[in-house]
């Protein structure tokens, strides 16, 4: 089906991509934070977007009562319906929602508004440039503030937050029934959200410590099925799936002195083990693009992420030559 999907505002790229991994597909047009797509797939997923609708139709604002009086309503009307305009573009609307509705009105059999709980809401977005309309498939609320790292029961001072966590276990496009492994697993940041997601997950970290603070944390969310293990990640072996990590900032590596070393061993270590994809978080203080370039991955995305003034994250989408 297609779909629009409405993208949170923190970073556009990265909100893309994930949607984009999701339904696999390259093939999209955006206008701001407006993304349309075919796409199937549980929505609810989604860490970056706010709202998923069936795309109905799009033109500029002057056709829009034309477009809204030619549009057969009954194709997609279910027993009550609601109209709202949400403005993105700096212009001040004059229309009132009403003034929409009425062609709902007019077109269907028996119609009802409800502005509460509509099944059928229909949602006109102004951008800049376009106007699209579409009915509403999915609200994602997430709720991630009650997530948030200060509320686990064990904290790590540079965890990365439940948002951007989920975002970065969708960019690998993990499918159902796949197992994501996080080598340097921490307090549980990137497990806990995969894991609330369903996925089968496997977390590594050289120290004793931060494993039971990570069993600790995902016991505190019910999650059951991980498996943790203390296991230097230079040094790993078999295949594993999906790969999403938060590199070390330098602190608390015990295997070498150098985080160059560290690095470039775990993404020698990597290439041998990985089967589909990796999305690697480094500090912006080590320079990922240098040793990225040693080796045969693909950089087939990568976002910078503002943490504070002093640090920013690079996110990385890895993947194999095909
Ligand atoms: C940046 S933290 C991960 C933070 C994690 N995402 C969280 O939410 O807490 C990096 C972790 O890597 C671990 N570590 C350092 N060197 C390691 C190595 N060679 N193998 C496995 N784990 C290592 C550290 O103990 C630390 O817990």
């Amino acid at each position: 089906m297609r779909c629009i999907f409405l993208l949170s505002g923190e970073n556009f790229d990265l909100a893309r991509e994930e949607v984009l991994a999701l339904a696999g597909t390259e093939d999209y047009w955006m206008f701001e934070n407006v993304l349309i797509l075919d796409a199937d797939f549980r929505f609810e997923r989604l860490a970056m977007a706010r709202k998923v609708y069936q795309y109905l139709f799009e033109c500029d604002y002057k056709d829009l009562k034309r477009k809204m009086e030619g549009f057969d309503w009954r194709k997609v009307y279910e027993r009550n319906f609601s109209m709202r305009i949400i403005n993105l573009s700096h212009v001040k609307l004059h229309e009132k929602e009403a003034e929409f509705a009425k062609y709902v009105w007019e077109k269907v059999k028996e119609p009802r508004v409800d502005l509460e709980h509509a099944r059928t809401k229909i949602e006109i977005i102004v951008t800049e440039e376009k106007v699209f309309v579409g009915k509403v498939l999915k609200e994602i609320h997430h709720e991630f503030h009650k997530r948030r790292p200060s509320v686990r029961p064990e904290q790590h001072p540079t965890t990365i937050d439940p948002k951007l966590a989920r975002a970065c276990v969708n960019l690998t496009g993990i499918p159902v029934g796949k197992v994501l492994v996080d080598p340097f697993c921490g307090s549980g940041g990137i497990l806990i959200e995969a894991g609330l997601m369903r996925f089968n997950t496997a977390g590594y970290d050289i120290s004793d410590k931060m494993l039971l603070k990570c069993e600790r944390n995902l016991d505190f969310y019910k999650i059951k099925r991980f498996r943790l293990e203390k296991r230097d990640a230079t040094h790993l072996s078999g295949l594993v799936d999906y790969v999403v990590t938060d590199l070390p900032y330098g602190k608390g590596s015990k295997v070498t002195d150098s985080l160059d070393n560290l690095y470039s061993d775990f993404l020698k270590t990597l290439w041998k083990i990985l089967r589909y994809k990796a999305v690697l978080i480094f500090p912006s203080t080590v320079d990922h693009k240098k040793m990225l370039n040693k080796t045969d991955f693909v950089v087939e995305h990568e976002f910078n992420v503002y943490v504070h003034k002093s640090l920013s994250r690079n996110i990385v989408l890895l993947s194999r030559p095909e």
